[in-house]
């Protein structure tokens, strides 16, 4: 069992996290156990799982599980037959039944056994004791969530509020348009903890940081989220130097909401479009980052769109220019000589407020 760690609630007088947390193989099981699986994941959208027997497969940690629906609601399954252990399901599609890929043994898409071939001889086998696990599932919007944990409390409850605050922005009304992913040699916390602040902005993004109103960039963190307010520089008088600008500040502009919610999602949410990061712990020092964008007006095809590919042309380059430090961060956390250090009290309160959530969960 790890040695809980030192957290000060006030930022003014608080060191940053002990490097070990982010190094030790002994904290990423921990952090599986007492986050991963305590916790609601975004596992997909709801446009995989429309009509009744559809189905998607994913995984929270090293658990597999199965989404479907059920011709009525959502529902979730840990991904384990009960016979010995097989898979009921793999990829996605859409099927009446979940038929296990080794024996064959058939589960109803309630999780009842229906179907277990040739037990005929066992004694005192009643397939009505046998049912799918099943896991919680919810949806915000067209992202759909799962928890692995029973009594864990409801996503609304982890997400309390955002619903009323995005109303304006209709996010259920937007559809799922493209998914990249990138693998980053750092271990999750140390990407996160990059996306909670803007101080990093004028070194690592220089041309995102002339886009950016810096000084009124702030994070208001909640009870398990924050949200950052990243408003737009006004246009320079100066037409050339305005003629550089790719925002031009407008009415949309000043409606975008960036959230993270905790622990590994981030919902930047504009006025027609939307993109989500979930960030997945795939190691000590691994990190899979899957980025997605939804939009109220899908393009048929966003390759053929110019606006879609220079958004998605920006948003790799400022991911690169995150990767490039992030990844020297992870290394520089094995050095001897650095433990903790400090945080900027104005700058870095959504990173504090991720580690006292941390502390609260680990400890
Ligand atoms: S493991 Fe599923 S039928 Fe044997
Ligand atoms: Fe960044």
């Amino acid at each position: 069992m790890p040695i809980p760690f030192p957290f000060d609630p006030d930022i003014t007088r608080a060191e940053t996290l002990p490097a070990r947390l982010y190094v030790d193989p002994v904290w990423h099981a921990l952090e599986r156990e007492r986050i991963f699986a305590r916790t609601w994941q975004l596992v997909g959208h709801t446009a995989q799982v429309q009509a009744k027997g559809d189905f998607f497969t994913a995984e929270i940690g090293d658990e597999s599980i199965v989404i479907l629906h059920d011709g009525l609601a959502l529902r979730g399954f840990h991904n384990v037959c009960l016979h010995r252990a097989g898979p009921v399901a793999s990829g996605c599609g859409r099927r009446q039944t979940l038929q296990c890929r080794y024996h064959g043994w058939t589960y109803a898409l309630d999780g009842t056994l229906t179907a277990a071939p040739e037990m005929d001889g066992a004694e005192r086998f009643d397939p009505r004791a046998f049912r799918l696990q099943p896991v919680q599932v919810a949806h915000f919007g067209p992202l759909v969530f799962a928890c692995l944990d029973l009594k864990a409390p409801p996503l609304t409850h982890f997400l309390d509020g955002i619903a009323e605050r995005t109303a304006s922005l209709a996010p259920e009304h937007m559809r799922w348009v493209l998914r990249r992913d990138y693998e980053v040699a750092c271990n999750w916390k140390v990407y996160v903890d990059n996306f909670l602040e803007g101080y990093h902005l004028p070194v690592v993004h220089p041309q995102l940081y002339k886009e950016l109103d810096y000084d009124a960039y702030r994070v208001e963190p909640h009870r398990y989220w924050s949200l950052q307010h990243a408003p737009l520089r006004p246009l320079p008088p100066d037409p050339a130097r305005a003629a550089e600008r790719r925002y031009v500040p407008g009415d949309g502009d000043t409606a975008a909401q960036y959230y993270w919610c905790f622990p590994n999602v981030m919902l930047n949410i504009y006025f027609g479009q939307m993109q989500t990061n979930a960030i997945i712990p795939l190691g000590p020092d691994r990190t899979r980052t899957i980025f997605e964008w939804y939009a109220t007006e899908p393009p048929v095809e966003w390759q053929a769109d110019d606006g879609w590919r220079r958004l998605v042309e920006f948003s790799d380059a400022i991911q690169r220019e995150d990767i490039e430090i992030v990844e020297a961060v992870q290394r520089n956390l094995r050095s001897r000589v650095y433990d903790r250090g400090r945080y900027a009290p104005k700058r870095e309160n959504g990173v504090h407020h991720f580690h006292a959530l941390l502390h609260e969960f680990l400890s």
